[in-house]
């Protein structure tokens, strides 16, 4: 498998609020708690070679420098799941756009099925942060930054929780320029396209909605 591309976080917190993710017992209150935090961890890790530029400030006692973040920053949900990401994001860059990818899997044929986009153009220059907690065959992600690579973007990031191998490997081949953040590449996958040994389904667990 190809690490090149993936920044694997290792965080003790990371450690112990994926052990409650998994856990099959694990409520939907301290499931979205522990999502919450890792997503916050995940965004730092993310966020951490922004482009500044300085800029002239006034503090109460004199005149100074200070930094402004040197780029636009487009976050991209892949929807439902995808929501779950984008608060921790936003509590870093409060003034980012956000766009929208609708796509679920079909859970005959495990490919993305895609429902709705809302994504503003020009976006050449922008940062763009696709944000999904689950990267299993790939097949989301992969249409995900086809369709943002028509509308343009040239600077991608990949935020995940968990990957399986095989997705994270189709995203390396293919999207070499894309960097994917994530805090777990797992065993693989089963026969029915699921993480192993993942958490379920990210999204319906975070939405209360098994
Ligand atoms: C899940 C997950 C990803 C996709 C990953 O979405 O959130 O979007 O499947 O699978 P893949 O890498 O094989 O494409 P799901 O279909 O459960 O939709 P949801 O987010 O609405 O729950």
């Amino acid at each position: 498998m190809d690490k090149k591309h993936a920044a694997i976080v290792k965080h003790p917190v990371v450690a112990r609020d994926l052990t409650i993710l998994r856990n099959k017992d694990t409520n939907t209150a301290d499931f979205r708690l522990a999502m919450g935090r890792i997503a916050t961890i995940l965004a730092y890790f993310a966020l951490k070679d922004l482009p500044l530029k300085e800029t002239d400030i006034t503090t109460p006692v004199t005149s100074a420098k200070g930094y402004q973040i040197d780029t636009e920053i487009l976050i991209v949900p892949i929807l439902r799941a995808g929501l779950s990401l984008v608060d921790a994001l936003l509590n870093f860059i409060p003034d980012a756009t956000v766009g929208h990818l609708g796509m679920y899997r079909d859970e005959i044929t495990h490919k993305p099925v895609d429902y709705y986009s809302n994504i503003p153009s020009g976006l050449d220059d922008a940062m763009v942060l696709l944000v999904d907690p689950m990267l299993a065959t790939g097949g989301s992600a992969d249409d995900a930054i086809a369709f943002l690579k028509k509308k343009g973007a040239k600077n991608i990031r990949f935020i995940c929780l968990i990957c399986a191998p095989e997705g994270l490997q189709r995203i390396s081949t293919k999207y070499p320029d894309v960097s994917v953040i994530t805090a777990s590449v797992d065993e693989k996958l089963n026969d029915d396209a699921f993480i192993v040994p993942g958490l379920g389904d990210a999204g319906d667990r975070y939405f209360g909605t098994t």
